[in-house]
């Protein structure tokens, strides 16, 4: 490590104020003349460039770079890519679904491989942002609304991505974004304001990103929102105080695509030169596309409002994370020397990843796994069955459709011999409202034994910039599953979609009910093995799902309130009795047209199994502060079916300086359970584990009553209370 300091020492000394510029500046490499960003690079105005397109491209780039710019110094070579390269994998949210850290982290690393392979050595993944909002676009990017699930599966991505040594040519510089609590945009619309208090910040939106440092991310990227009024990428707070001096992070800040410049129309900055200053001064070293670095940095100098050690330091920031990536040794990619992209490997984990992440929702009279033998003629309906492109949700800039194999054609591949397959698409994409296609549908219907009904969101609804103020399905496709519904056969719905959606009045008619997020590539057969039984659904939703839209904020981990209540006690908005006196319905929180519960809570998720849990118990029902202790639970699984399910572990502090939440994340396990079998399962926690950070901003476990509940799914009762000590 001293060396790499010193050959920095070596080029910082080298280096002019322009060339230092250059390096905190990263370009893009898709727009504008070839030439003059060739030039660039070659007057060495450019670090890194984001979106050079193909192997051709970066190694040429990066030759001007090396062979050709005055001091050599290699690009670092950037690109989101978020949930697979060519290969696609389901979007960050489904894969949040599987719960499965490992195979969360062999999909960063194939991703890895497939990027690394065109010369990409940094990706602005993993997005850790909270998300609690599905009229966010952003929450399809997003690993949900658990701050423990999401720094384990954030840290997991980091980890896949960067191979434990960045050294190694398929390696990639994760990026941890977008720092910090974008989630939280006002409203669910992408760049609005955020505002939060500071123990929300620190207990809910940092965790994921402070476990980020942990897990070595070598770089990090500030959000394009502002918290409590200043933008995040002219946080001091966020950037010096947490990031740099609380958390001791290393690596390099980037800003988010021309975040630096928008401190203007945010007004916070009169000027671009002002902006500079500001990301500057408060931590930022590269800047993302916009060029006020470059524009401004000599005159802020010669100015004195900035001095030249905080440059050098920024540049070493970069510098660090390009020696570490071994880019001066050597910055060209060689194709040939990587697994082939769409390898068989990499499609059976981005099958493996799709099936894991499908949650089943409902199934009734146990329509599901379908019975072939009792099919001859299967009805697959619907926008979404037969859409590669659209299967492969937002950010897949480098996917290859044509890998893609949709629903359809894996039931036809697989089971065309076993019975007569009528498809319809019924509606021509996910928001017609053309109801032409509708006959053929009901006749295919009409003519079939099952009815198969994709239903959900093109890609296009969801991701950045792509915020809906009314998350029910788009277009018609409720009046698609009316018009089935009465056949009255039996029907199973399939999502795909990038957010939670209201779908309660839809499901009414579904007899079961699989939500496959945009699944990837491989989405196709993993639904299709779900539904005849070659995999049993183990997928637990990582986000709650609302009845109404109206009740967005919700999430399983609420504060409690004065005045709680339970669904079976409201009286329901058609239920008042007309003249009913002011305070005859009871003072209570609920909304009278939705209730209090979601209609799918955080966790949730069924399989083929029936799991049963009983006999909880605790090491000790006092435990000291500083202490571990056990917590044990009978898993039995009393279906007839072999399945999987992800055991949860939730605490709640009954009593505390600040309020707490019902119930918190702390573990999860996850055990397949053939039929009839038992199993004890064990969890170890510490009481450090149970802390917060309190009024003062300071993390601590208090003593007093607590109480430990594990189950299905966060509306798990099983519980036991103990008591921590001083
Ligand atoms: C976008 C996104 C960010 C992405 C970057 C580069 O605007 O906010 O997540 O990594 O720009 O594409």
């Amino acid at each position: 490590m001293q060396d790499i300091e010193k050959r920095i020492n070596v080029l910082i000394h080298q280096m002019t104020l322009e060339e230092k510029a250059g390096q905190m500046s990263q370009i893009a490499g898709d727009m504008g003349d070839l030439e003059n960003i060739k030039d660039t690079i070659r007057k060495g105005k450019a670090g890194s460039v984001i979106n050079a397109i193909g192997v051709e491209q970066v190694n040429e780039f990066q030759r001007i770079a090396v062979n050709e710019s005055r001091l050599g110094i290699p690009l670092i070579i950037g690109r989101d890519v978020i949930h697979g390269y060519k290969t696609i994998l389901p979007i960050p949210l489904g894969q949040a679904a599987s719960w499965n850290p490992e195979l969360v982290k062999v999909g960063a690393r194939i991703s890895a491989i497939e990027a690394a392979a065109d010369g990409i050595r940094w990706t602005f993944a993993p997005m850790i942002d909270i998300s609690r909002d599905p009229r966010w676009g952003r929450i399809a990017e997003s690993l949900g609304e658990d701050p423990y699930l999401a720094s384990v599966l954030g840290s997991a991505m980091i980890e896949g991505f960067q191979n434990k040594d960045l050294t190694r040519h398929d390696s990639v510089a994760a990026c941890a974004k977008h720092f910090a609590g974008y989630g939280y945009s006002e409203s669910g619309k992408d760049y609005a304001a955020v505002d939060m208090s500071e123990p929300r910040l620190r207990n809910v939106v940092l965790p994921p990103f402070k476990e980020a440092v942990k897990a070595k991310a070598a770089t990090f990227m500030t959000s394009f929102s502002e918290i409590n009024g200043i933008p995040a990428s002219a946080s001091e707070f966020l950037m010096k105080d947490i990031l740099r001096n609380e958390w001791g992070f290393e690596g390099f800040i980037v800003s988010d695509w021309d975040a630096i410049i928008q401190l203007v129309d945010q007004g916070f900055s009169e000027t671009k030169k002002d902006a500079a200053f500001a990301a500057l001064n408060a931590g930022v070293d590269m800047e993302m596309v916009s060029q006020s670095y470059a524009d401004h940095l000599e005159s802020l100098i010669n100015e004195s409002r900035i001095g030249m050690e905080l440059i050098d330091e920024c540049v070493r920031n970069i510098l660090r994370v390009k020696f570490q990536l071994g880019l001066f040794d050597d910055p060209f990619t060689n194709p040939q020397i990587f697994s082939e992209p769409g390898s068989i490997h990499h499609l059976d984990i981005s099958r493996q990843a799709a099936t894991e992440s499908c949650v089943l929702l409902k199934n009734e009279k146990g329509i599901l796994p379908l019975e072939v033998n009792k099919i001859k003629n299967l009805a697959i309906i619907g926008p979404l069955a037969d859409e590669p492109s659209e299967q492969l949700g937002t950010w897949v800039f480098d996917a290859i459709p044509e890998w893609a194999e949709t629903p359809l054609q894996a039931i036809r591949k697989e089971r065309e011999n076993q019975f007569n397959i009528h498809y319809a698409k019924g509606l021509d994409f996910s928001r017609s409202k053309d109801r032409s296609g509708f006959p053929a549908a009901v006749e295919a219907g009409r003519n079939s034994d099952v009815i198969l009904l994709f239903l959900g969101e093109e890609a296009i609804l969801s991701g950045e910039a792509h915020c809906r103020a009314d998350i029910d399905l788009p277009g018609i496709q409720d009046v698609l599953v009316s018009e089935l519904a009465k056949l009255g056969k039996p029907m199973v719905l399939i999502f795909l979609a990038g957010r939670p959606l209201t779908i309660q009045n839809t499901l009414e008619f579904a007899d079961a009910a699989l939500y496959a997020w945009h699944p990837g590539t491989m989405g196709g057969p993993a639904i299709a093995d779900i539904l005849f039984g070659k995999a049993s659904p183990s997928g637990k939703l990582p986000v709650t799902f609302p009845k109404l839209v109206g009740q967005i904020p919700i999430y399983y981990a609420q504060k409690k309130s004065g005045r709680p209540t339970a669904e079976k006690d409201i009286i329901f908005i058609d239920d008042i009795p007309i003249g009913a006196p002011q305070t005859s319905l009871g003072n209570t929180t609920f909304h009278q047209d939705a209730g209090v519960e979601p209609l799918f809570p955080f966790g949730y998720g069924l399989s083929y199994g029936r799991f049963e849990y009983s006999k909880i118990a605790i090491s000790k029902d006092r435990i000291r502060l500083g202490e571990s202790f056990e917590v044990y639970v009978d898993l039995m699984n009393a279906g007839q079916y072999e399945a999987t399910e992800i055991s949860q572990l939730y605490i709640s502090d009954l009593f505390a300086s600040l309020t707490r939440p019902v119930k918190e994340l702390k573990k999860f396990q996850r055990h397949t359970l053939k039929p009839g079998e038992i199993k004890s399962l064990q969890f170890i926690l510490h009481t450090d584990e149970l802390g917060f950070y309190n009024g003062k901003n300071i993390y601590v476990t208090e003593t007093g009553k607590f109480e430990v509940f594990i189950g299905a799914d966060s509306n798990t009762a099983l519980k036991i209370s103990f008591e921590i000590i001083a």
